[in-house]
């Protein structure tokens, strides 16, 4: 089989990485892909938001599968095109995913499905927001309706810096027209988890649980990023919450999005707290995600490309299984100065290779670039070193010690990645 894997990012890398793995595959291409992803795979000069460029280089290469990484593409309609033109892609329709290119469109669905979710209103305009603020009885978190990187969701603990919320996401614009709508809903307690699931329009088939770390500095200080690093399992999620999520979110959605004649096909990401009164969703993404991916992957036992093909062919996956191996696996990412503000680009990476020779240890490419057969930087996420061990600590002592053996000018990373699990397994 041909695999062409759309995207640029460490998701992709790790995606890239596995695919590569299934007997199935002879080739795996990448558009546009990195640095690092370009030592694995064949990497197209295509950008993933050129849909008619990337279906002409599908339609006349072969490809058996495509499998589309980021959200951008997605809610642009990339899956209708080419199912519009009979080929096999890996990720929900445009219709499906408004889940994420619309907060307040998913808050609708959750609501009219029963999902259990943070009280919200929709606003078109900054006054009537305000308004509808100063009479809440709880704080709130002011969300900017569209895409906006991880980054439109603002978090306020009085009414005066709500307000200010507002101004900076429907007056100032700051996440551009994602703004133009705002959600504005409570604020919840608890401990946030990822739920990652594939579906086929019908069955749920969940990944291991992992669990993200959004803020850029140590004990979730600071703002958020499209996240720094990732662990898995969450130990939050045993199998009673599991049961849980699958039936009152997960199923619920998938049947909310049929009697809209929605089928959704490829992977759902239900972003939770986990409050006193049950897991609790705060928003849906139509992808994988970044960084958790990448140790979902390295602890993926299972081939998978068969569920993927099957899913992208309109089958089910009804009979399909994904399994995990028992060892825990943490992802630190090295991120550029200034990230998540702007960065600086063009730093020469040292220690790529020593990092990566550690036993159990994968160092997987975000931003990065080859320039005369070396890598520098070339975005604000650049490298997410993950380990795998035997234990938690096992693996944090180790994706570490990789860590420390890479560097680049003006580089941070998290020193605390997964720490949250371990005082919980004590
Ligand atoms: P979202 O993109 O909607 O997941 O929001 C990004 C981050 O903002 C989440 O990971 C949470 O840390 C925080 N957040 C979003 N909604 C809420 C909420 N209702 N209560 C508390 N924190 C929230
Ligand atoms: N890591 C969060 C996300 O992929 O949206």
């Amino acid at each position: 089989m041909r695999v062409l894997v759309v995207g640029s990012g460490g998701r992709e890398h790790a995606l890239c990485w596995k695919i590569a793995q299934s007997s199935l595959v002879d080739e795996v291409f990448c558009a546009p892909g990195n640095g690092g992803i370009a030592r694995e795979a064949i990497c197209i000069d295509i950008s993933s938001e050129d849909i008619p460029g990337l279906l002409r280089f599908t339609r006349d290469n072969a490809f058996d599968l495509t499998v589309v990484g980021p959200e951008a593409p997605l809610t642009a309609g990339i899956a209708d095109a080419f199912r519009a033109e009979g080929l096999p892609v890996f990720g929900p329709e445009k219709a499906a995913a408004m889940l994420e290119g619309s907060k307040a469109f998913a808050k609708d669905i959750m609501k009219a499905s029963g999902i259990p979710t943070a009280s919200y209103q929709v606003f078109l305009d900054a006054d009537t927001a305000k308004a509808f603020i100063k009479e809440a009885p709880y704080n709130v978190v002011v969300k900017a309706d569209g895409l906006a990187a991880g980054k439109g969701v603002l978090v306020t603990f009085s009414k005066e810096e709500a307000c200010a919320a507002v101004d900076e996401v429907m007056v100032r614009k700051a996440f551009g027209p994602a703004g133009n709508q705002a959600v504005v809903e409570e604020l919840l307690a608890g401990e946030e988890a990822s739920f990652i699931a594939v579906c086929d329009g019908d069955n749920v088939l969940p990944f291991a649980s992992s669990q993200d770390h959004k803020r850029v500095f140590d004990h979730d200080e600071g703002p958020n990023t499209g996240g720094m690093g990732a662990y898995s399992p969450a130990p939050i999620i045993n199998d009673v919450m599991t049961g849980a999520v699958i039936e009152k979110i997960l199923n619920p959605l998938v049947w909310g999005l049929r009697k809209q004649g929605i089928t959704y096909r490829g992977v759902i990401y239900a972003g939770l707290m986990i409050t006193s009164d049950g897991p609790t969703v705060l928003e849906f993404n139509v992808r994988m995600g970044d960084p958790e991916t990448q140790p979902l992957l390295m602890r993926c036992t299972s081939d998978i490309v068969p569920v993927m093909l099957e899913v992208a062919m309109g089958g089910s996956i009804r009979n399909s299984r994904l399994d995990f191996t028992g060892s825990p696996s943490v992802c630190v990412v090295m991120a550029s100065e200034g990230y998540p503000g702007p960065i600086a680009k063009g730093r020469a990476i040292s220690g790529i290779d020593a990092a990566d020779a550690v036993e159990g240890v994968k160092v997987f490419h975000a931003g990065t670039r080859l320039q005369e057969n070396a890598f520098v930087t070339s975005g604000g996420r650049v490298l997410g070193v993950t380990a795998v061990d035997r234990d938690l600590m096992g693996a944090i002592d180790k994706v570490y010690q990789a860590a420390s053996m890479i560097s680049f000018e003006g580089m941070h990373y998290r020193k605390d990645i997964g720490h949250k699990a371990l005082t919980r397994l004590s």
